[in-house]
C-alpha cells in the first residue's frame, strides 16, 4: 500500500516538493493545505489553512493520512509537529521548541555563541534606550533585527546611526512586529556572498543538499526592496567541495551535535543563510523548513527518492545515506504581480503555461496562483510563478528559464533578468 501524503502550504517550494513527492514509487495520493493552481494537478488541494493545525489534525485522521510534510515555518514554529506526533500521524519536521532557530533571533545566536558556531557579534537589548546607547558606541553600519517572526522584513541594514535609531524606535517603541520586536539584536554587518545551505538530519546524521543562492531585492543587481526571493540558482560556484566541507564542519556538526548531547534532537531540514567573506562561513540566520524560491532549483536535481528520504529522517534511519544528483544547473526566476512586494491585485489570467509545458528542461512552480471553476489558471499572490531552466552549464539553464518566462504573460508581470549572473561572474571572472 501506497502512502497518504499530506502538503501544507501553498507556495511554489510546495508545489515543488508535490511534483517530486509524486515522483515517488512510495506515494499513493498526495493533499495539498491549501495548496496552489499547480499542485491542483499533483493531487486534491484541501481548503485548510496552513495556520489552522486542528484542522488539518482532524483532516489526516479522517483520511488516514500516512505521512505530513510542512512548507512554512509559521506552523513549526507553533508546535505542529508536536501536535501530529502525539497523535502518532509521522510528519517531518523540527518540534516546536527547536523551530525557536527560526521562530527566534535571540534563541538562534544563543545558540551559535554557546556552541562557538561562527556568525556576526552581537547584543540583545530588551530596552530601546539602551539599544540607542549600544548603536551611538559601536557607530554604523549596523544591522538591526526583530526577536521573532516578522514575514521577512525583522532585519534592517542602518546604514546610518539616524537610519538604526529609527529602527530602533520603529520595531521597540511603535511596535511594528508586535511582540516579535518585544526584544532586539543589534549585530555587526558582514560584507560577502550569500549562500543557502540546506541540510536534511535525524539529529544524529546530517546529509546535505546542494548549495543554492537566492535573490531577496526585487530589483536588477540586488536594487530595491526586499521580497520574499526572486529567484535562485544551484549549484552555487561560490560552495566549492572545500568550502561545502568547512560549512558542514564548522556549522552544521557543532549545532546538531550540541543540541544532540542536551538531548534535543533536531530533525527535517535545516536551512542554513550564510555569508562568506574571506573565505570563511558566517551564519546570518537558520530557518527550519525548505527555502523559497531554493526548493524549486534544488529539488529537479534530486535524483533520490525525497519521500524515502524524508521517512528515514523522522525515523532516525539516516545513517549512510547518499543522495544522487543530477549534475546540471537549474536557474529559476520568479514571476511577480505588478506592485511585488508592496500591495497588488489578484485575478489576472494567466497564458503561455501550455507553450511552456511543452518545452524540454523547462519546469514551472506555480506559488501565487489559482485555478477557477472555468478551468483557467489566474494569479493569486505576489509571488506568481517560478520558471525553471534546467542545462549542463549555468549560462544555458539561464537561457532557458528565461525562454520559458518570455512564453508566459499576465497583466503587470515582472521578474528579474539577472538571475544566475553572480555564479557566472565567479565561474568566468575575466568576462564582462
Ligand atoms: P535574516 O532574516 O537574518 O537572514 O536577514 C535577512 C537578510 O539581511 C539576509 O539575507 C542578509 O542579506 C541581511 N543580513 C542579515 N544579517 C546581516 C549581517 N549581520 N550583515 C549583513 N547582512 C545581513
Ligand atoms: N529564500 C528565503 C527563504 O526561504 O527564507
Amino acid at each position: 500500500m501506497g502512502k497518504k501524503v499530506l502538503i501544507i502550504g501553498s507556495g511554489g517550494r510546495e508545489h515543488s516538493l508535490a511534483w517530486k513527492i509524486a515522483q515517488s514509487p512510495l506515494t499513493e495520493k498526495i493533499y495539498c493545505a491549501p495548496g496552489n493552481g499547480g499542485t491542483h494537478d499533483l493531487g486534491e488541494n484541501v481548503p485548510i489553512k496552513a495556520t489552522d493545525p486542528d484542522a488539518l489534525l482532524a483532516f489526516a485522521q479522517k483520511k488516514e493520512i500516512d505521512f505530513v510534510i510542512v512548507g512554512p515555518e509559521a506552523p513549526l514554529v507553533d508546535g505542529i509537529v508536536d501536535l501530529f506526533e502525539s497523535a502518532d500521524i509521522p510528519i517531518f519536521g523540527p518540534s516546536g521548541e527547536l523551530a525557536r532557530l527560526e521562530g527566534s533571533k535571540v534563541y538562534s545566536k544563543e545558540l551559535l555563541k554557546k556552541f562557538n558556531i561562527p556568525t556576526a557579534d552581537f547584543q540583545v537589548f530588551d530596552n530601546a534606550d539602551e539599544a540607542l546607547s549600544y548603536v551611538r558606541a559601536k557607530g554604523a553600519p549596523i544591522v538591526i533585527k526583530a526577536d521573532g517572526l516578522a514575514a521577512g522584513k525583522g532585519v534592517i541594514i542602518a546604514k546610518t546611526l539616524d537610519e538604526a535609531a529609527g529602527a530602533i524606535d520603529m520595531i521597540m517603541r511603535q511596535k511594528q512586529f508586535g511582540f516579535a520586536g518585544s526584544q532586539i539584536i543589534i549585530e555587526d554587518m558582514l560584507e560577502g556572498e550569500e549562500t543557502s545551505i540546506l541540510v536534511v538530519t535525524d539529529g544524529t546524521t546530517i546529509v546535505p543538499l546542494v548549495a543554492s543562492q537566492d535573490h531577496k531585492r526585487v530589483g536588477d543587481g540586488d536594487q530595491g526592496p526586499n521580497t520574499g526571493g526572486m529567484g535562485a540558482y544551484a549549484p552555487a560556484p561560490l560552495v566549492d567541495e572545500a568550502m561545502a566541507h568547512k560549512i558542514i564542519s564548522e556549522v552544521f556538526e557543532p549545532l546538531i551535535r550540541g543540541l544532540k548531547k542536551e538531548g534535543k534532537k533536531y530533525k527535517g531540514i535545516l536551512y542554513g543563510g550564510l555569508m562568506i567573506k574571506d573565505n570563511q562561513p558566517y551564519v546570518l540566520e537558520f530557518n527550519v523548513r525548505f527555502g523559497d524560491p531554493e526548493t524549486q532549483v534544488v529539488l529537479p536535481k534530486l535524483k533520490s527518492d525525497l519521500l524515502e528520504l524524508m521517512i528515514k529522517t523522522t525515523e532516525e534511519r539516516l545513517e549512510g545515506v547518499m543522495l544522487e544528483w543530477d549534475p546540471r544547473y537549474c536557474v529559476g526566476v520568479v514571476l511577480a504581480s505588478e506592485g511585488y512586494p508592496g500591495s497588488y491585485e489578484k485575478g489576472k489570467e494567466i497564458s503561455g503555461l501550455d507553450t511552456v509545458a511543452a518545452q524540454k528542461d523547462i519546469y514551472v512552480f506555480h506559488a501565487g496562483t489559482q485555478r477557477t471553476e472555468g478551468g483557467k489558471i489566474v494569479t493569486d499572490g505576489g509571488r506568481v510563478l517560478n520558471v525553471v531552466g534546467m542545462a549542463d552549464t549555468l549560462i544555458l539553464a539561464k537561457q532557458k528559464a528565461y525562454q520559458g518566462a518570455e512564453m508566459i504573460d499576465f497583466n503587470g508581470v515582472h521578474f528579474r533578468r539577472d538571475i544566475g549572473d553572480k555564479g557566472l561572474k565567479l565561474l568566468f571572472p575575466q568576462a564582462k
